[in-house]
């Protein structure tokens, strides 16, 4: 019995390293599509137990991230779809860099999300409506960026239900009707 009882033991730790581990291999993953010429990206080191020593990220006491910032640091490349395996994220600023090409629907995962801050950058693709399951989000900034198309009905609705309290898109290329909301 008390070799049982070890054994389970053994089994829990790891399952716990492991899933640590797999946010900062989202993380990482996302490093390998930036270009970093300040190098703020250096403590990203994907041999760490997990990535709450890095800089520009904030975990919970569970090791769990649940604040990237990575305002004006001069990066470039593109969002990842692995951003949205961080399921206890609530804070995302990449606001004022050259990151370009699209917002991944992914990013409609994190449903603790609070704060998503992608403003002044070069982001080319429409809104995703998966934005709109973001139920805690309260402030979204995606303005002068190059975003197409409609904003998602899905995320108005976010503003209709007053979840949603501040949604920039001012400065980019959408179609239709927008009212000044915040
Ligand atoms: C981004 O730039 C704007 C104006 O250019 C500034 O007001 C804001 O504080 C900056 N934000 C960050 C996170 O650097
Ligand atoms: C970004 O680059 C500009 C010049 O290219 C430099 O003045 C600025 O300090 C850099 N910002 C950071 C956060 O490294
Ligand atoms: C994450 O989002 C994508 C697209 O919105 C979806 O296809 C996928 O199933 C989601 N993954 C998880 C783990 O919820
Ligand atoms: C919205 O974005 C525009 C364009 O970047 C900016 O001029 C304006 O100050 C922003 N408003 C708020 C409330 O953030």
């Amino acid at each position: 019995m008390r070799f049982v009882a070890v054994t389970f033991l053994v089994g829990a730790i790891s399952s716990i390293s492991v899933e640590s581990n797999s946010e900062g291999d989202a993380l990482y993953a996302w490093k390998t599509y930036l270009t970093d010429p300040n190098n703020v990206l250096q403590s990203w080191d994907p041999t760490l137990n997990n990535p709450c020593t890095w800089f520009h990220v904030t975990c919970n006491g569970q090791n769990s991230i649940i604040r990237v910032d990575l305002g004006a640091a001069n990066l470039s490349g593109t969002l990842v779809p692995q951003l949205g395996m961080l399921s206890n994220l609530q804070y995302l600023y990449v606001s004022n860099n050259s990151i370009s090409g699209e917002i991944p629907s992914q990013l409609g995962n994190l449903t603790k999300l609070v704060s998503l801050g992608l403003e002044n950058n070069q982001l080319n693709s429409q809104i995703p409506s998966s934005l709109g399951n973001l139920k805690s989000l309260r402030w979204m900034k995606l303005n002068s960026n190059k975003l197409s198309g409609e904003i998602p009905i899905s995320v108005l609705k976010l503003i209709y239900w007053r979840n949603l309290q501040l949604l920039n898109v001012s400065d980019n290329q959408l179609a239709g009707t927008v009212h000044h909301i915040n």
